[in-house]
């Protein structure tokens, strides 16, 4: 009887003793997948920030490579007022490499933003040097001087502006038409430039989606066969980082209008 006695106790204590030893490891295992969770997470936190730090750094190249293909196209023209023979095609080849490196550069990336602070942008000589540019490749814009200053990055300006003038250049003609217009205005608290062209203009359904990557209308492949259809994505994000707004409509008269408003601070 003492015997049995002293086996059942002795079960019941190893009995607790597991039981114990269960709750413990219970215990751990709950530690333990608390610290595994928060570990998946900061990992999950790190490749998030990677991910868009790459992406910002592509976009990045590919905004810059694809509009630094205006001031390439405008050094040719320049270099066809060379008098020097060998000068003038030695100055085509490198030009001619820069463009095919910028071409290659653009094909191995899938809009945008240098550092740039905010300056005033007198906005009359900012577009007569555009102007004179496009006259140089034999284009016709009008343009009145209305004297507004608009606090901007001049140079994500300069790229904005120089898509949506290279766009209107291309797309917006049709022979013997009104060309291309360039209206700045202030309206509602915003300093408005607008650029309008006599061609097509853009079917409204077609409309909302022209600032998505690589898309292209009929017309802008056959007119345009070297577009990428980015032009105007990197166009808004440049505006939007500015904290402007970019719209695009179809002019009551026919033609693309163009709009970039930008925050008018003047007065603040
Ligand atoms: N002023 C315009 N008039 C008519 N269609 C236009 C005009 N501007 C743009 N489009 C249409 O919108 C499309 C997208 O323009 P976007 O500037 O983004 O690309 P792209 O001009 O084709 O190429 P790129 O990347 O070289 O600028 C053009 O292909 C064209 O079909
Ligand atoms: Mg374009």
């Amino acid at each position: 009887m003492a015997l049995a006695l002293l086996v059942w106790a002795a079960d019941r204590m190893r009995a607790r003793m597991h039981r114990r030893r269960r709750r413990q490891l219970e215990a751990e295992v709950q530690v333990r997948t608390a610290e595994v969770e928060q570990q998946k997470q900061a990992l999950e936190h790190t490749q998030a920030q990677l991910q868009r730090y790459v992406e910002d750094r592509e976009r990045l190249f590919t905004a810059i490579s694809h509009d630094l293909r205006t001031p390439i196209t405008r050094l040719k023209l320049r270099s066809e007022l060379l008098d020097d023979d060998d000068v003038r095609d030695e100055f085509h080849d490198d030009l001619d490499d820069l463009d095919m490196m910028v071409k290659g550069a653009l094909q191995t990336v899938k809009d945008t933003d240098i550092h740039e602070n905010l300056t005033a942008v007198r906005l009359d000589a900012f577009i007569g040097r555009l102007l004179r540019s496009a006259q140089l490749a034999g284009h016709r814009i009008d343009f009145t001087p209305a004297g507004l200053v608009v606090q901007a990055r001049p140079l994500a300006l300069k790229r904005a502006i120089g898509n949506l003038l290279d766009n209107a250049l291309c797309y917006g003609h049709s022979g013997d038409d009104g060309g291309v217009a360039i209206v700045t205005e202030r309206a509602g608290g915003m300093v408005c430039i607008r650029i309008r062209d006599h061609g097509p203009g853009v079917p409204e359904v077609d409309l909302a989606r022209l600032c998505e990557p690589h898309v292209r209308l009929d017309h802008g492949r056959v007119q345009n066969a070297g577009g990428l259809g980015l032009g105007l994505g990197i166009t808004r994000a440049l505006v939007e980082a500015q904290g402007g707004v970019l719209r695009l409509e179809n002019h009551a008269d026919g033609g693309l209008l163009a709009t970039v408003m930008l925050p008018d601070r003047t007065d603040s």
